[in-house]
């Protein structure tokens, strides 16, 4: 036999190998119940002692409420899809307390159909993948709607005692990647808005891109298209678009700190709002429930006396209402960077603008609304 023969049947073997193995990986090893199963033990959503799923414990009796038992009680989320015998897409009772987000819970024939989420705007939305039910749970709870409905009728820079700071909730990417199509940012009147991120065709979609069992990412899918990623940490780093949304004159820093940049100059002009226009000064905790509190001895800084509930802010206008619900909303979500870069870019620029109407936010010629 010639030397050429043998290479090109050894070429031909080698590519049928290849083929192959390929086949093997996508059309014929499931992943094995063992594996799986180690996965999610290691996951927050099999955390027992997690507050997520611990807060109800001390109740008496000892059940979640039902406004909460669709994302922090299996019983809960049974219930809302139906699984357990009672009518779908609605809770019918309080659940017990003692669950996880346990595998039947996103695997029973119920949960395998969803393809309809409604948001808490009250929009439906379509989902043909099974990160259906990932949006039922990480979707927040207010929307630009709840906080028109608050301040319907109000003058937008008179304090009332009517309002209260209106939480969306936490681990919200849903609301995020959806953007305009779920409307859970507080959206200005008069603006428009980017939809569902669509981003690239296999990464488009929760489980695209977080294994469903620990929820953890891989860098290494994401690395061929994103050449700076070898690492978890550098998926922080990823940068694609190439306006300077900040106007630093960097368009190759990370996007995630493009956003930082307007989310930080939020926080100062929210400050400076409260101190001047309503005369009370405001600060942040992001890790103490209900987040905003009186600045005491305005020294634009969390004491430790300061953050507790009986310090609570109280002076309430609509437009500081609107602000800190955006503020609050990016602070929520770790991932927005990746979720919908554009639609918290287009809140926090809003609210901004919105802000500078009473008091002036100096940056805000530099910044490019996407
Ligand atoms: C029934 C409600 C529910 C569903 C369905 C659900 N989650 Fe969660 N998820 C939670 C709760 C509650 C937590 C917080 C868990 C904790 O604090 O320990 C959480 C936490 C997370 C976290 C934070 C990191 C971690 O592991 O704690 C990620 C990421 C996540 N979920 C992704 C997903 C994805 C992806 C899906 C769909 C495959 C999904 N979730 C489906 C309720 C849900
Ligand atoms: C639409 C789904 C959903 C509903 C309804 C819901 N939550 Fe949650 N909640 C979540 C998710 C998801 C998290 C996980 C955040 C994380 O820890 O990553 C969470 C976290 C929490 C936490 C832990 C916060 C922390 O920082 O540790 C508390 C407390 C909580 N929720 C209270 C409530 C209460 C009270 C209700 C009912 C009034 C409620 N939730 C209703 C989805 C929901
Ligand atoms: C938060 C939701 C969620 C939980 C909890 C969960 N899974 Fe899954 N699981 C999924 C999703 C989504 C897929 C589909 C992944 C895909 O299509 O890429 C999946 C896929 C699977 C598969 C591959 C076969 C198939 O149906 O596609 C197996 C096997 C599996 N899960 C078993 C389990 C076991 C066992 C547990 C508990 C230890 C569990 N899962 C917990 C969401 C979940
Ligand atoms: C294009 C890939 C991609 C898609 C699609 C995606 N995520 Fe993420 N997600 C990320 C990245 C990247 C982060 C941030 C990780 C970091 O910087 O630590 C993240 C962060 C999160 C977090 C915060 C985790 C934490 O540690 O607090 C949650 C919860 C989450 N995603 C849930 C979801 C859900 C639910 C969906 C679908 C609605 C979704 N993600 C869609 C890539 C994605
Ligand atoms: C097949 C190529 C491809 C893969 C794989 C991919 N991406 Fe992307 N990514 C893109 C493209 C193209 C864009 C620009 C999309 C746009 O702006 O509409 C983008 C945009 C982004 C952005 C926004 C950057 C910016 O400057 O606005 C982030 C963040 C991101 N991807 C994260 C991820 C993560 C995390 C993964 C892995 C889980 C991933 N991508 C996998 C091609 C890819």
């Amino acid at each position: 036999m010639k030397w050429s023969t043998i290479l090109a049947f050894g070429l031909v073997f080698i590519v049928l190998i290849g083929i192959a193995a390929w086949g093997y990986r996508f059309f014929v090893a499931p992943e094995s119940i063992e594996s799986v199963s180690a996965k999610w033990v290691e996951s927050g959503h099999a955390d027992a002692a997690s507050h997520a799923f611990t807060n109800w414990d001390e109740n008496e009796p000892p059940l979640v409420p039902s406004t909460c038992a669709k994302c922090h009680s299996l019983y809960g989320y049974l219930d809302f899809l139906g699984a357990d015998g009672t009518q779908a897409g609605q809770i019918d009772k309080e659940a017990r307390v003692g669950s996880v987000i346990a595998c039947n819970a996103c695997h029973n024939p119920q949960a395998h159909q969803v393809t309809q989420v409604t948001f808490p705007s009250g929009i439906e939305v379509t989902e043909n993948s099974r990160a259906a039910n990932c949006m039922q749970c990480h979707q927040g709870r207010a929307a630009v709607s709840s906080v028109d409905k608050a301040i319907a009728g109000l003058d937008a820079d008179t304090v009332s005692t009517e309002l209260s700071f209106i939480n969306v909730h936490y681990a919200i990417a849903a609301a995020t990647l959806l953007g305009n199509d779920a409307q859970g940012g507080y959206q200005y009147a008069g603006k428009s808005y980017v939809g569902r991120f669509a981003h690239v065709e296999d990464y488009a979609t929760c489980s695209d891109c977080h294994d469903p069992h620990n929820t953890t990412l891989n860098p290494d899918t994401c690395s061929p298209c994103h050449s700076n990623v070898v690492e978890r940490a550098d998926l922080h780093d990823i940068r694609q678009s190439a306006m300077d949304y900040d106007g630093d004159g960097e368009i190759r820093e990370p996007i995630a700190s493009e956003i930082g940049m307007l989310h930080d100059t939020l926080y100062v002009a929210i400050k400076d709002y409260a101190a001047n226009i309503v005369g009370q000064p405001i600060i942040y905790d992001k890790g103490t429930h209900p987040y905003f509190f009186n600045d005491t001895n305005a020294n634009g800084i969390v004491d430790s006396d300061e953050a507790n509930g009986s310090n609570r802010y109280a002076m309430w206008t609509p437009r500081l209402l609107q602000a800190t619900y955006n503020y609050q909303f990016v602070a929520q979500d770790p991932g927005a960077y990746t979720h919908n870069a554009r639609y918290v870019l287009q809140l926090l620029y809003d609210s901004l603008e919105n802000l500078d109407r009473a008091v002036p936010v100096d940056n805000l010629a530099h910044f490019v609304r996407p």
